[in-house]
């Protein structure tokens, strides 16, 4: 019997194993070394406006992730229900990302756009007046707790340090541009458009404060979400750029 000598030699054994298992590890790792990328060419995609940023850290610090996943996968099932599945590229700028594991709740990655602000205003401060059957817990001091953003300027140098591109138009009008994302109409919403394509003011039917709340910069994260890449130039199959 060959494999004797094997069962009989512990430290021939454990060499055995570690040749075997690293000849798995080898398939799945060495591609790696010679495709230029693993994040497809898309087109659309660019770092978060202040207010989304700081959207994104308030969802952080809520813990939303725990109910809710950001990433699409390529089942049937979930395209049908989510839309496309996620990209690489889709979270390249995420710092950290937010795939998440758990959901409680639907998955969020495609979720920009499917509400208007007012709705998702409502359903944050108290899910079950518009969902009465959720189990989603209320966030009802979002809409009164002024945004404190004093450091965002230093937050997306920080980005920019990891290679998250921000340009340094976008960094010193970046204390502007918060303020902006919250004033329709305004000019400074319009040359905050011309930095960020497709950044979406945040509307409330009640709005009587020009400071944002951490409710607008949340609803301006999420209403982003999903929205960045121009699918119609998007070609899973490659060339990537049509
Ligand atoms: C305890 C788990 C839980 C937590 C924590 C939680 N959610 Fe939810 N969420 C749910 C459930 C369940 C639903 C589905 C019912 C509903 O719409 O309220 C939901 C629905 C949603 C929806 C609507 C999604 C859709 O496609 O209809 C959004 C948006 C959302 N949550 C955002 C958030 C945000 C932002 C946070 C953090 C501030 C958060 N959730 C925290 C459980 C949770």
């Amino acid at each position: 019997m060959k494999h004797e000598v094997f069962e009989k030699n512990s430290i021939l054994l454990l060499v055995g194993i570690l040749v075997m298992v690293s000849i798995g590890g080898m398939v799945q790792i060495l591609p790696l070394f010679w495709v230029d990328s693993t994040i497809e060419k898309v087109r659309g995609m660019r770092p978060y406006t202040p207010l989304e940023q700081a959207g994104r850290d308030i969802y952080i610090r809520e813990g939303c992730y725990n109910c809710h996943s950001q990433m699409i996968r390529t089942l049937r099932d979930e395209v049908e229900r989510y839309g496309h599945y996620s990209l690489a590229a889709e979270s390249m700028y995420d710092h950290p990302f937010q795939w998440g594991s758990k959901r409680t709740g639907p998955d969020l990655a495609r979720v920009g756009a499917k509400y208007s602000d007012q709705w998702h205003g409502e359903h944050l401060t108290n899910p079950r007046a518009l969902v009465p059957e959720s189990i989603m817990p209320g966030y009802p001091w979002l809409a009164r707790t002024p945004l404190q953003y004093a450091d965002i300027t230093e937050r997306m140098k920080t980005l920019r340090m990891v290679g998250v591109p921000y340009t340094d138009a976008m960094i010193q009008n970046a204390m502007k541009d918060v303020k902006a994302q919250i004033d329709p109409e305004s000019r400074a919403a319009r040359e905050l458009l011309t930095r960020y394509p497709k950044a979406k003011v945040v509307r409330f039917d009640s709005r009587t404060v020009t400071e944002p709340s951490e409710l607008d910069a949340l609803v301006a994260y999420l209403q982003i979400l999903g929205q960045m890449v121009d699918f119609t130039s998007f070609d899973a199959a490659g060339p990537n750029l049509r």
